[in-house]
């Protein structure tokens, strides 16, 4: 999985699982756009590739604003003349709390950032690999993209939504030489999931965290390089023929249901 020579667009790339893939292409030789509303985090991935010898510059923007997303296009253009690989990855969780009670204004602003935002980067990016003639997107889902989640509405909803962009658009842009995929996480070790469980049990974030772990058949949560280690994979020459496609890289807990939790005592 060789990427000298390619430009790799990545937003959300100022922490976890962003950053952690945007170091993956950049030690296989590619160049990396680093993009997010964080600016230090941003510019701080960059730095990290940049002091390792990798090429990268970071640009801010907040993904849920179109002018913003068409800016980052221009300057990755502007800098390097084409995008090759677009990791549209950028997302939050929002509250946790069931649907009864759910906040209006933080359900628009999770389908903001986790849908909207997915849609847009595709809706300005596409467009340049359609003339390209070539390109690989993958759009970060979840298994919350998959199955139900209680207590997090907004966050199924727009995952399972990423899973319907990414399906539509591969059958839009095949003909072109252009991949759309998704890849699911599942709990995945990065500021995301410790949020989760502080607002599920603020008193005890570590009992909770213990649990998830002990329904995830290989017994702990994914690295955030776990999941990069799919992304590069999916966008790399190897996957030739994957598209419109979504890839669960859960250690086993969507199979199993959380079900090893009943495995009897040895
Ligand atoms: N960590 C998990 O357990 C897990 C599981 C499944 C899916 N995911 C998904 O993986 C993706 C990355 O999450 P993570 O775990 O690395 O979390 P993270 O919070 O560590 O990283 C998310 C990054 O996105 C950036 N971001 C958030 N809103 C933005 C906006 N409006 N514009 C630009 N940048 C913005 C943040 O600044 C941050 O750098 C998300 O889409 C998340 O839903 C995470």
């Amino acid at each position: 999985m060789d990427f000298t020579g390619k430009i790799v667009l990545i937003t959300g790339a100022g922490n976890g699982i962003g950053r952690a893939t945007a170091l993956g292409f950049a030690t296989r030789g590619a160049t990396v756009v680093v993009v997010d509303h964080d600016h230090s985090a941003g510019e701080a991935t960059a730095g990290i590739i940049r002091q390792q010898g990798g090429k990268s510059m970071f640009t801010r923007a907040d993904v849920t604003k179109s002018a913003d997303v068409q800016a980052y296009v221009k300057a990755t253009l502007d800098a390097y003349g084409a995008i090759d690989c677009f990791y549209n990855n950028a997302g939050i969780e929002g509250s946790i709390a069931p649907t009864a009670e759910y906040d209006e204004d933080m359900f628009d602003r999770v389908m903001a950032v986790n849908v909207k935002g997915v849609f847009l980067g595709m809706r300005h990016v596409l467009p340049v690999m359609i003339r390209q003639g070539r390109g690989s997107v993958v759009n970060t889902a979840s298994v919350a993209g998959l199955v139900g989640s209680p207590n997090m509405p907004a966050y199924v909803a727009s995952k399972h939504a990423v899973i319907g962009l990414t399906k539509t658009a591969s059958g839009e842009v095949g003909r072109a030489g252009v991949r759309v995929n998704a890849v699911c996480p599942g709990p995945i070790d990065t500021r995301m999931i410790h949020a989760v469980e502080a607002q599920i049990n603020p008193a005890d974030p570590d009992a909770v965290g213990t649990r998830y772990q002990q329904s995830i058949p290989i017994g702990r949560y994914g690295t955030a390089e776990e999941v990069a280690n799919l992304v590069i994979f999916l966008s790399s020459d190897l996957a030739g023929n994957i598209t419109g496609a979504q890839y669960v890289v859960d250690g086993g807990r969507t199979a199993t249901g959380g079900a090893v939790t009943n495995a009897p005592a040895r």
